[in-house]
């Protein structure tokens, strides 16, 4: 059984829809038959049967891969290089295209060259991953794929908002919004997410401590999935991690982009956010004397750094305090 698909689009002969293996099939429920089962199973398999099951999501997705359960808005995939991030994104939208009744969808990436190349005609985008028989037609002058039941995939760059504002939606994929240069795309596909009675959308991307990113995570509404590269190892090149993944292990950035961690702390910063959280202190003394300071941006546009505020103050001994609404950090 390969570990994933081998098909040139195209090459194989399609089977008709209406073959259909039983619905609960899963790699796990293989996996737990005894060899001579397994082997019984694979051999009775009519050529259909084995098209449906190489096309068959369910089958090959590790659970962080298939859509979480309940009421959420956006599913954001926090995960490292390599993790398999836009190939749940593309299979996320094919089952929503074909199996939730989903008939507007929007495709944003990073540039329109992003959303083309990886997005729509990359080795995990949706072309790929469609099954032959029911594969959307991708017109791009357009900038529109087509499903045979009527299903439409606009594809957008998140270089330019503005084609984003208007046009509704009732799904949404945006691949590596980390990357992303303009908040206002994310914004303006959120305000146009309004068609159907349940209008959902994907965030698959290798996380940066960005404004975006960071308002995204803190959203009502948002389910948050992390997983880090080594989970899709046996679908990667073993000199990816040979050559690619062993130099960033241990640094800064493989915290980033290999474990997809969220990391707040500027390298060579005096203070961390780890000794700064082991001097926190529920209640801080009576303080003489609080001073506060201003870090203005200075400039205001998209890209403009947030203001800094901050207040300090000093007790009657040694002390002094960091004041953070309802808590402060100790910092003698
Ligand atoms: N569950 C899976 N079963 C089989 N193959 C998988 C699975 N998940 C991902 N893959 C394959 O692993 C490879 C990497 O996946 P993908 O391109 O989606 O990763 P990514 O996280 O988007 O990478 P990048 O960080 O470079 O954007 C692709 O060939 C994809 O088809
Ligand atoms: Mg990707």
């Amino acid at each position: 059984m390969p570990q994933s698909k081998t098909h040139s689009p195209g090459q194989m002969v399609s089977p008709s829809t209406s073959v259909e293996l039983q619905p609960r099939l899963t790699q796990s429920w293989f996996d737990s038959l005894p060899v001579k089962k397994r082997n019984q199973f694979l051999s009775n398999l009519t050529d259909a049967e084995a098209a449906n099951l190489e096309y068959r999501w369910s089958w090959w997705a590790r659970s962080k891969q298939i859509a979480p359960l309940g009421d959420w808005t956006t599913w954001l995939l926090l995960a490292g290089r390599g993790f398999g991030k836009t190939r749940t994104g593309a299979e996320w939208v094919r089952d929503q295209v074909e199996n939730c009744g989903k008939r507007r969808v929007a495709l944003v990436a990073a540039t329109a060259a992003d959303t083309r190349d990886v997005m729509v005609e990359g080795e995990s985008g949706l072309l790929e991953i469609c099954p032959p028989w029911n594969r959307p037609k991708y017109e791009p002058s357009k900038r529109r794929l087509t499903w045979p039941n009527g299903a439409l995939a606009t594809t957008y760059s998140a270089d330019e908002p503005k084609r984003l504002r208007g046009p509704s939606h009732d799904c949404a994929w945006a691949d590596e919004l980390a990357a992303w240069r303009y908040d206002e795309a994310w914004d303006n596909l959120m305000l146009g997410l309004r068609l159907g009675t349940d209008p959902r959308a994907i965030v698959t991307t290798t996380p940066k401590p960005n404004k975006l990113v960071k308002s995204l995570v803190a959203e009502e509404g948002t389910v948050i999935v992390k997983g880090t590269t080594y989970e899709n190892r046996q679908n990667l090149a073993e000199r990816f991690f040979d050559k690619i993944i062993r130099r960033y292990e241990g640094t800064r950035l493989g915290r980033q982009e290999l474990d997809a961690e969220l990391l707040d702390d500027r390298p060579g910063a005096l203070w961390n956010s780890v000794m700064l959280e082991d001097l926190r202190v529920k209640q801080h003394p009576e303080l003489v004397r609080i001073v506060g300071a201003i870090d203005p941006a200075i400039s205001n546009n998209e890209g403009s750094d947030e203001h800094g505020i901050i207040f300090g103050g000093k007790a009657a001994g040694k002390d002094g305090h960091l004041l953070h609404p309802g808590r402060s950090i100790d910092a003698r």
